[in-house]
């Protein structure tokens, strides 16, 4: 069943298609959009919605008609990269780093995303959920309608599992698109004390246990000084190839260790962070197609001053992307509008980067480049209406939540109730 034809009438939407000859933005001052079910069947000018209404098959009495009241639209936000599942907070460590101590020194010391592995290992399924929950919902409240959300926080066969199956979860309990992604190679669990390849063994034997249980839709890992050699991220990614998943890596946030050429070898879907970043990275994402994903909110955060190199990105072609990052100890944000500012403020992209960023890149990030991530026919119903005059406000504005809701799968969601 197709679901019901509904008429999404006068927006003024920026489609984010990069179809040859569309304006910038994709840009549509007087739009309309017909959707069935969960699919958009048409985008255009207003004027011509009731032809190609009938053209479709439909009469006009059949269409539920929604006033969209001029709103700016654009294609329902993509956090591409997320931490969404963990237990506890790190608020005592951010003043640690005020204090002078820095993000390697307390990981070195045993805090860091260990001690969120305590914190996520100690919480029910049930207080891992509505943390998650409650997460999710903000995102969506702030436009988002396809999240992916990492593991990372286990760091065993039992709780990456569970923390897998909330993530999971989410996707049943909001209107949101969720990939799943194993982040198993995060960090050294303290019972692997002193033996990276031994639980890297161990991670190897894993995927397959949760990849058959329908867990993981990729898989990621950090390779850096901190955290995993290339030579044992290979290992990892060995496995997702023999498994049929794509990977994606944190790669060069804090030194240059080789990863995003690592990554592209396996034809990654993106290397992310990125701040380290060497030529012939940038070379090897673009021969294979990866998607730069950029976290200014990490960089901000972590007060970093190494900027990723957006002009030889973009010289090379390589599509980049924008996300929140959100984690507990590098990125406690939930806004993804205010990464776009962040991106343009402290990266120098345009406004009409970071929004395509964090739709059209986001959703080849995740491999949804057919479906999501534009206003355009064939593509899923997702969209977020916006009070601004045009989508540069979007980038414009910082910490001034401008999302007047959301369309998820042809339906319009109530983001206050969700
Ligand atoms: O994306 N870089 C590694 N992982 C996270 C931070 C994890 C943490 O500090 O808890 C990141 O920045
Ligand atoms: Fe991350």
């Amino acid at each position: 069943m197709p679901g019901p034809w509904r008429w999404w009438r006068r927006g003024r939407l920026a489609t984010m298609s990069a179809e040859p000859g569309t304006p910038a933005w994709g840009w549509l001052p007087e739009g309309d959009l017909l959707t069935r079910g969960e699919r958009i069947e048409w985008v255009g000018a207003c004027a011509s919605a009731e032809a190609a209404l009938r053209s479709l098959g439909a009469a006009v009495h059949e269409a539920e008609l929604h006033d969209l009241h001029g709103a700016v639209v654009t294609p329902g936000l993509i956090d591409a990269h997320t931490h969404l599942v963990y237990g506890g907070h790190r608020a005592r460590e951010f003043e640690l780093r005020l204090e002078g101590a820095s993000y390697e020194e307390i990981a070195r010391a045993g805090g860091g995303i260990r001690s969120t592995v305590a914190a996520t290992r100690a919480a029910t399924d049930e207080a891992l959920f509505e943390a998650a929950l409650a997460r999710a919902r903000t995102l969506l409240a702030g436009g988002v309608t396809a999240v992916e959300v990492k593991s990372g926080y286990g760091l065993s066969l039992e709780h990456e599992a569970r923390c897998l199956r909330v993530a999971r979860r989410l996707g049943d309990a909001l209107p949101i698109t969720v990939r799943t992604t194993s982040l198993a190679a995060h960090a050294l669990p303290p019972e692997f004390d002193g033996q990276a390849d031994d639980y890297i063994d161990a991670v190897c034997t894993w995927l397959p246990q949760w990849h058959a249980e329908g867990l993981i839709d990729a898989v990621d890992g950090f390779c850096e000084r901190i955290a995993f050699t290339p030579a044992q991220i290979e290992r990892v990614f060995d496995v997702a190839r023999r498994l049929g998943l794509p990977v994606k890596l944190h790669a060069e946030q804090l030194s240059d260790s080789g990863g995003a050429a690592l990554a592209a070898r396996f034809r990654a879907l993106s290397a992310d962070h990125l701040e380290y970043l060497s030529d012939d990275g940038i070379a090897a994402m673009a021969a294979a197609g990866t998607v730069a994903m950029l976290l200014p909110g990490a960089y901000y955060y972590l007060r970093e001053t190494k900027l990723p190199p957006v002009d030889a990105l973009r010289a090379a072609g390589v599509p980049i992307a924008i996300a929140t990052d959100h984690n507990p100890g590098s990125s406690p944000t939930l806004s993804l509008p205010l990464m776009l500012n962040m991106a343009c403020t402290l990266f120098r992209l345009t406004p009409e980067e970071a929004l395509a960023g964090a739709t059209r890149h986001a959703a080849r990030a995740l491999g949804l480049e057919a479906s999501h991530g534009q206003l355009r026919a064939g593509w899923r119903a997702d969209f977020a209406l916006w009070d601004v005059d045009h989508p540069n406000e979007l980038a414009y504005r910082f910490g001034d939540p401008r999302c007047l809701g959301v369309v998820a799968g042809g339906q319009a969601i109530d983001t206050t109730a969700a």
